[in-house]
């Protein structure tokens, strides 16, 4: 099965810029090339982007928010099209971002690619729940909201209106590593039945137990797994090129082996890579973590096979 790289080269969603530079940092550290090591046909896709760059408005984005919120809102119809054009094909999309706010497209395209037929499970592996609406949100940051959009909470007036809206049932969503969680978001969670395996589980219980049970649901259920990878949700001593980091995250151990323990289920079939901030990054460090940790979700272990034939296609 083929995996397709498709880049969302934005930071709209986010306070800080930078992380519209995510995609190509993650190639520059080498995810093509471990992908075909691992015997995996890829295809690159390229970047979406906004049309072009304009004049800076807003002291900390260099947009105003509006423009900001026309931006995620247009970048995330384009990723749902374009995600569901590489399912549609077969192949296994890989959503290069960008700040959060693109899993708006990218987990709609996955809910819309598998319909009636096919439960989707989404397993949000970050120090943030992402689960505020324009209500909830102290900072009116889009990235923080992206999944309480996708579970359909009220809060979003008509303007957020698209594919997204409501597309997941909240029952089916597990939010993995938290440890930064909003007052009323919280409430939100709760009320909902969301599944918040936070940090603190994770310390007492072990990603080993909790990811067995997780994909024992997922297994049980037949669902599709997407998986959306936010990079603050490792430690800041291995993943400083993030513009919101929380202390006390995942190991680089807890990590490798959540992404391992992924490969071996066989229920992955989308996955993003998120919030990558190069110009925050130490020298590549979190850019090459992240392609590390992407190889492991594909296969690479320790004592793994040979890698198989390798194939690269660069045309979309
Ligand atoms: N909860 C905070 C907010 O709503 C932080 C969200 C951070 N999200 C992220 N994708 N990094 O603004
Ligand atoms: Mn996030
Ligand atoms: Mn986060
Ligand atoms: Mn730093």
């Amino acid at each position: 099965r083929r995996i397709d790289l498709i880049g969302i080269a934005t930071a709209s969603g986010a306070s800080v810029r930078g992380c519209g530079m995510g995609p190509e940092s993650l190639r520059v550290a080498g995810l093509v090339e471990a992908l075909i090591d691992l015997g995996h046909r890829v295809a690159d896709h390229g970047d979406l982007r906004r049309p072009r760059p304009d004049v800076s408005t807003h002291p900390s984005s260099g947009r105003a928010p509006e423009q900001r919120k026309a931006d995620v809102l247009d970048l995330a119809a384009r990723t749902s099209e374009a995600g569901m054009t590489i399912l549609s094909e077969g192949c296994l999309p890989v959503f290069l971002g960008g700040d959060h706010s693109i899993a708006m497209g990218s987990v709609s395209a996955v809910a819309r690619h598998c319909g009636d037929e096919r439960p989707v499970h989404v397993m949000w592996i970050d120090a943030h729940a992402d689960y505020n609406t324009p209500l909830t949100s102290p900072t009116g940051n889009l990235h923080g909201m992206p999944l309480a959009l996708l579970c359909g909470e009220p809060g979003f007036d008509d303007s957020f209106a698209g594919p997204w809206l409501g597309r997941i049932d909240p029952r089916n969503v597990t939010i993995f590593g938290a440890r930064s969680i909003d007052r009323d978001e919280r409430k939100l969670l709760q009320s909902r039945g969301v599944d918040v395996v936070d940090m603190r589980k994770i310390d007492q219980l072990g990603v080993v137990a909790l990811m067995q049970k997780l994909l024992e649901r997922v297994k049980t259920a037949g669902a599709h797994m997407h998986v959306s990878l936010d990079l603050d949700a490792m430690d800041p001593s291995i993943a400083p090129g993030g513009g919101t980091l929380v202390p006390g995250g995942l190991s680089y151990r807890e990590a490798h082996l959540i992404m391992e323990m992924l490969h071996d289920s066989g229920s992955v079939g989308s996955l993003d890579v998120v919030e990558l901030n190069p110009f925050l990054d130490h020298g590549g460090q979190s850019a090459t973590l992240l392609v590390d940790l992407a190889a492991s979700l594909f296969g690479r272990s320790i004592m793994g096979e040979e890698p198989g034939p390798m194939e690269f296609t660069t045309e979309a």
